[in-house]
């Protein structure tokens, strides 16, 4: 009765399920972005549903061992890199870090330790052999499950590339393995523009690309080089999922598909959208002790004085005539910095208004802004570093967030920003789309700004319509209410995940332990029509 089938067929409900989560970052122990965040959330909204979620995750060179107080839970646990089990092997242990009831405490964490290959990392990526550092969590993790662990999910949720191989070990190299052949697993895309350590797979010629049939190499073959986990995740998972509804159906177009949408239209039925939620806990700007003042839609005017706060905190001229606009993001390209350039200069000349930007990534994107700041004294701050407290300054403080994405799975800075009452300018696509209903002045309906297509002019329009908007005080206010009245809350989301992942241990029992699994040998032609399921 140990899984979640045979409790459903045994007791004719559903019972609460078991979830691992295994990931590359988890808030506050290590996050890049988005992800991170999400790893936090999701896991303790299910938690709240009654489930039992967990994660697993390495233990970094920055995660400290004794604070807070991690246990061993399996120690010397042996690790094989190659198909046959007597190939080389590493040996890791696992420790394990309980929750609490402090809504900052995430919840239950396992951690795969390796000395060489996280302890004396003190970075989450950026390593030449990050395939191999990513490939050990997910045979570590099966390898804990079959051997070091008396708990046992019911189902296991891999997230974008880096633990892309754990749907494909777990249909092919462990499904004949009894005690983990019965977990289903899914496969959750956060971003499909990244797809491994080697740099891009898209430029990897045809004839040498990996068709995602064949078994996994060893870790240290050469051939490693060539294998895209992202694909294998998609092929092998008994269901994909992304981060929201519009991202899922635009990464079956040639567009947005990176190199992958041929394979996503063969598993399109097998493909779920659920739109990312905020922590409505953590987030909650009529009671985050940060902020100068605290306010609801109720005593909206309260706001203002957080807007003299921020500016008062990076030294700018302070003013509630004065227009100010936030950015808080990973400065890469996907975040749209290129439209910046050709049309900013002039809207600050020309509106005098002011803009704070928080966040690192790219070099040249942050020199960019750098040089913008000394251009612009008065008006342009930018905060290149990391900070867990100015985000929610800044979105209280801010009138509008600058969201001008190229491509968004989901994006959570527009749903934190509207929770606070700052109004986002995006671009129409993925999440951004899902998210914010575009304001009309006539009736006084929407949520935010937005833009179609790609370019400076467009974003320009969208920029000038939220600061002509801004000046009428009483419509503007509608719209801060319907921003921060919208519902983001995870709850929503973890009912459609409850729901995803109940699917995904139906589809496992009924396709038997037979993988979407094609022998090594088969051409690849001949699986290019490959149907789920198969
Ligand atoms: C990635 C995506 C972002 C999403 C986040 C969490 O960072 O780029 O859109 O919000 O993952 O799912």
């Amino acid at each position: 009765m140990r899984f979640a089938n045979d409790l459903i067929k045994f007791l004719g409900k559903k019972p609460p399920l078991r979830i691992l989560f295994v990931t590359s970052e988890e808030a506050p122990f290590a996050k890049v972005g988005g992800l991170g965040e999400i790893m936090f959330s999701l896991p303790r909204a299910l938690n709240k549903l009654g489930h039992d979620a967990r994660v697993m995750i390495p233990r970094y060179g920055t995660i400290e061992r004794s604070l807070p107080p991690f246990n061993m839970e399996y120690e010397g646990l042996d690790v094989p890199t190659a198909p046959e089990q007597s190939g080389t092997r590493l040996i890791c242990n696992v420790l394990r870090c309980d929750s609490t009831d402090d809504p900052h405490s995430p919840t239950i964490t396992y951690f795969l330790e390796n000395k060489e290959y996280y302890e004396l990392r003190s970075n989450i990526y950026g390593y030449k052999d990050d395939a191999v550092r990513f490939a050990l969590l997910t045979r570590g993790c099966l390898e804990f499950l079959n051997h070091g662990s008396d708990w046992l999910p019911d189902i296991l949720v891999a997230t974008d590339w880096m633990t892309g191989f754990l749907p494909n070990f777990l249909a092919t190299d462990y499904r004949e393995y009894k005690k983990i052949r019965k977990i289903a697993s899914v496969f959750s895309i956060h971003n499909l523009n990244s797809q491994g350590p080697q740099g891009d797979h898209r430029f990897i010629p045809e004839s040498e690309l990996d068709n995602g049939y064949g078994s996994i190499p060893d870790f240290f073959d050469l051939r490693m080089e060539n294998i895209n986990a992202m694909r294998r995740g998609i092929l092998y998972a008994d269901v994909i999922n992304t981060v929201s509804q519009k991202y899922a159906q635009e990464i079956m177009t040639e567009e947005f598909g990176e190199g992958l949408d041929g394979i996503l239209r063969e598993r399109r039925d097998r493909i779920f959208g659920i739109l990312n939620g905020i922590d409505y806990e953590t987030n909650n700007p009529a009671a985050d002790n940060y902020l100068a003042a605290n306010f609801s839609v109720k005593n909206l005017e309260r706001r203002g004085e957080n807007k003299i706060y921020l500016q008062k905190h990076f030294g700018l001229p302070q003013g509630q005539q004065i227009f100010l606009s936030g950015i808080v993001s990973r400065l890469t390209k996907q975040k749209g910095f290129s439209l910046f350039p050709p049309v900013i200069e002039s809207f600050l000349k020309e509106t005098r208004s002011q803009i704070i930007i928080m966040g690192t990534g790219e070099i040249e994107i942050m020199t960019y802004f750098q040089d913008l700041e000394k251009k612009f004294p008065d008006q342009v701050r930018a905060q290149l570093q990391f900070d867990g407290v100015l985000p929610h300054l800044i979105f209280a403080g801010a009138d509008v967030v600058l969201v001008p994405s190229n491509f968004e799975p989901s994006g959570l800075t527009q749903m934190e920003a509207m929770r606070y009452g700052a109004i986002p300018v995006a671009r129409r696509v993925g999440g951004l789309a899902d998210t914010i209903e575009d304001f009309n002045p006539e009736t006084q309906e929407g949520t935010g700004f937005l833009f179609d297509e790609f370019n400076p002019m467009a974003f320009l329009i969208a920029l000038i319509r939220s600061f002509v908007n801004w000046k009428h005080h009483a419509s503007w206010r509608k719209l801060q209410c319907s921003a921060m009245e919208k519902d983001f809350s995870w709850e929503r989301s973890a009912k459609e995940y409850e729901r995803l992942f109940y699917l995904a241990a139906d589809f496992h029992a009924r396709n038997g332990i037979k993988p979407h699994y094609i022998p090594p040998d088969t051409p690849h032609h001949l699986t290019r029509g490959l149907k789920p399921g198969l």
